[in-house]
């Protein structure tokens, strides 16, 4: 079974959130659900920079791929600040609020853990057999 964990800091700007989906990518390319891994940690990413201190001069995220057999862990790790991350109610008039909702759609878990000193949102990817062969 392989086993392996990789992670990279980023530095906390818009353009990093393009960096870090080609870091997945780069990781990953034999993943069967890659789009659905490279969706997560651009929400995850972008959330890091719009929501918390990450996003301020100098700040940085950090993201983590672990792949343990047909399971991948992804976390972005970000520098806090007074907000927590919450899934919003889908509306179909509000522009915001879909990030989180497609993460928790999309992992088979998800979760967060810290506080206002960082922050890291984490969530689970679970290979199907089937696209394993086909990977
Ligand atoms: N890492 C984080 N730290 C602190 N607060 C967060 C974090 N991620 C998300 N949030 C909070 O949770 C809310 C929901 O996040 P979500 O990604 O679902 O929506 P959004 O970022 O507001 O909009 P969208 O992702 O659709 O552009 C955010 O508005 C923000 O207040
Ligand atoms: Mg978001």
């Amino acid at each position: 079974m392989s086993s392996w964990r990789v992670t990279r800091v980023f530095l906390g700007s818009a353009i990093s959130v393009l960096e870090a989906r080609r870091f997945v990518t780069a990781f990953l390319p034999t993943w069967p659900d890659l789009d659905d891994a490279v969706l997560i940690v651009s929400e995850l990413a972008t959330n890091a920079v719009r929501h918390t201190n990450s996003g301020r001069p100098g700040g940085r995220f950090i993201v983590s791929l672990e792949v343990i057999g047909s399971t991948l862990g992804l976390a972005v790790q970000d520098e806090g600040g007074p907000r927590s991350p919450r899934l919003l109610p889908l509306s179909p008039t509000e522009m915001g609020g879909r990030g989180l909702a497609l993460v928790s759609g999309l992992s088979v878990k998800w979760g967060v853990a810290g506080d206002e000193n960082g922050r890291t949102v984490w969530a689970v990817l679970e290979a199907t057999p089937l696209a394993m062969a086909r990977s």
